[in-house]
């Protein structure tokens, strides 16, 4: 859209050393999608202890057809089985934001719920909200306000954000940082997380 800032390197993008970087993986592009001609309505039932199921997972607008064990949360499934690592594991147990995506718009943290649970659901993920080659007003706000330091918060800051403008819990800096308090950072760049916020909330798109 031509009113988005261009995706162009920044001093941030150059730093991708170990994968886990703001930019890269605020620029990081959705792989190539598998095309699955159907859905599948694999059930969990009757599966041997270890057994895989084959299940349908719509990433960023794509079907993914995969084969997981039951017991395989959604962020190990994105990140090992559809290689979509911009999705960050930090303390894997609900409490610290950087696993969190979008399923049919609402904010999720990946690794509380299962792959086989969100069969049908529109799951989206950091490397999802750029279109056409232009960043996403969130994600061009957090690199205008340098709003991250070693960025391994930055993706689930930036989707958590994208939901809190969405629903309406971007009206005020203080109203962001409740909203956004699942959200930790232990680089502490909360004041420029909120200003990033705060001005794509006025630009008027979640
Ligand atoms: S990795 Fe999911 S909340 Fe920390
Ligand atoms: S920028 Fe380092 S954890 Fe947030």
């Amino acid at each position: 859209m031509s009113d988005h800032p261009q995706v162009r390197p920044t001093r941030r993008t150059v730093l991708r050393a170990g994968g886990v970087t703001a930019a890269g993986a605020i620029a990081a592009g959705a792989l190539p999608a598998t095309a699955v001609a159907a859905e599948s309505e694999s059930t969990v039932d009757g599966v041997e202890p270890g057994a895989s199921v084959e299940i349908t997972l719509r990433v960023n607008g794509a079907d993914h057809r995969v084969s997981v064990e039951p017991r395989v949360t959604l962020l190990d499934a994105l990140r090992e089985r559809l290689g979509l690592t911009g999705t960050k594991k930090g303390c894997d147990r609900g409490e610290c934001g950087a696993c969190t995506v979008l399923a049919d718009g609402q904010r999720i943290k990946s690794c509380l719920t299962l792959a086989v649970m969100r069969q049908g659901q529109r799951i989206t993920t950091v490397e999802g909200l750029a279109r056409d080659g232009e960043l996403h007003p969130v994600q061009a706000a957090f690199i205008r306000r340098d709003a991250f330091q070693c960025g391994f918060c930055t993706p689930g800051q930036i989707m958590s954000a994208v939901a809190a403008i969405e629903e309406g819990h971007a009206g005020s800096d203080a109203e962001i940082r409740e909203w956004m308090s699942g959200n930790l950072c232990r680089c502490s760049c909360y004041p420029n997380i909120v200003a990033a916020v705060r001005d794509a909330a006025k630009e008027g798109r979640g």
